[in-house]
């Protein structure tokens, strides 16, 4: 795709983005398909991804999703149907960020996608704002287990300090320190650049907060119920990384260290892989834990799939079915 094609893509997908109710309605019923250049008026199908048995349980069990064919790619699986009516291919990658990244570059290369509805689980790191239940709608994401790992008694730090958590006194640990790195981001419409956080995209995260900051969330599952109400939290930053953190001194320090409220292995692969694109994506995680304080029961762990599919078909469903396709 050039980039005055993608810059006319950007436009009109935000134009349709911010569009109400009758627009998408009449849009769904085109009368006219518009050829420009090599861009033409088509159905866009939104690419919603998932990476568990458990999160595709939930949408299976929802009884909203209609088949209409699958497509194997690279030992994948993906399923054109609709989701309660919109257009959608959705795929299982399984888990690590390599196998979502490589499910999500096939369906961007294979569909013509408007953009893309990420939910999974993910492990709370600060019990004050997120309990098992609730849903992070993140506004940035950042790969956080990407580290250069510094010689003993190197002069240059790195933030993680292994001796700090020597028990039970801190003092010298020869594993030494380890410092975060950047992650290269390749773009369509910029040179590669270093980047840190990837930013959760905007018009996508405004829609997402207008069109769901009254939703109400599940609380009980055979017979299991949450001990508070569920709420759905717009903002905050997600960490991502190959490993699963249970480790309450861990999590402690991605929340100091990064400001990271939740913890999950597959957010930024997802984020990394849109941007990558020039697609649209937004995240949405139900909380399945408390890092550290309060593990996941197969109960709760279910609700916070079913919550996070829940919101994710909300947002789904608000999003118009017709754009600009482009060759
Ligand atoms: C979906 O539909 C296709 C084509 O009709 C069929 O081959 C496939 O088995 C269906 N998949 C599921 C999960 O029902
Ligand atoms: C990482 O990228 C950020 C910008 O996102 C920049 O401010 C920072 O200096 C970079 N760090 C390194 C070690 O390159
Ligand atoms: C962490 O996030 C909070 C809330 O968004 C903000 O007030 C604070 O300045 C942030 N701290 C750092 C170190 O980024």
């Amino acid at each position: 795709m050039s980039r005055i094609n993608f810059a006319v893509l950007l436009v009109l997908g935000l134009l349709l983005v911010t569009a109400k109710q009758s627009m998408q309605m009449s849009l769904r019923n085109p009368t006219a398909e518009i050829e420009t250049s090599n861009c033409k008026i088509a159905v866009l199908r939104v690419g919603l991804v998932l990476t568990s048995e458990n999160s595709e349980k939930a949408l299976l069990d929802s009884g909203l999703f209609t088949n209409i064919s699958d497509v194997e790619i690279a030992g994948r699986t993906f399923h054109v149907g609709t989701l309660d009516n919109t257009p959608i291919v959705y795929v299982k990658t399984g888990s690590q960020t390599v196998n979502v990244a490589t499910a999500v570059q096939s369906l961007l290369l294979k569909f013509s996608i408007s953009g893309i509805v990420f939910f999974g689980n993910a492990g709370s790191l600060d019990e004050n704002v997120l309990v098992p239940g609730d849903v992070l709608v993140p506004e940035a994401v950042a790969f956080t287990g990407v580290w250069e790992w510094e010689e003993f008694r190197a002069q240059n730090k790195g933030k993680l300090v292994f001796g700090n958590y020597n028990y039970p006194e801190n003092g010298e640990n020869l594993l030494g320190t380890a410092a975060p790195q950047n992650i290269t981001l390749y773009s369509p419409s910029e040179d590669p650049e270093e980047v840190f956080w990837l930013p959760v995209s905007s018009s996508w995260f405004e829609a997402a907060t207008e069109e769901l900051k009254d939703l109400k969330l599940k609380e009980c599952h055979s017979g299991r119920c949450l001990p508070r109400t569920s709420k759905v939290v717009f903002g905050l930053k997600s960490s991502t990384s190959d490993f699963y953190v249970k480790n309450k001194a861990y999590g402690d320090f991605l929340l100091e260290k990064f400001n990271a409220s939740t913890t999950d292995a597959a957010s930024a692969a997802v984020a990394l892989t849109s941007l990558s694109n020039g697609k649209l994506f937004v995240v949405i995680q139900g909380i399945s834990n408390i890092v550290g304080v309060e593990s996941s029961t197969p109960e709760i762990g279910y609700i916070a799939s079913q919550n996070a599919f829940h919101v994710a078909t909300k947002f789904v469903n608000s999003i118009p079915t017709q754009g600009l396709a482009c060759e």
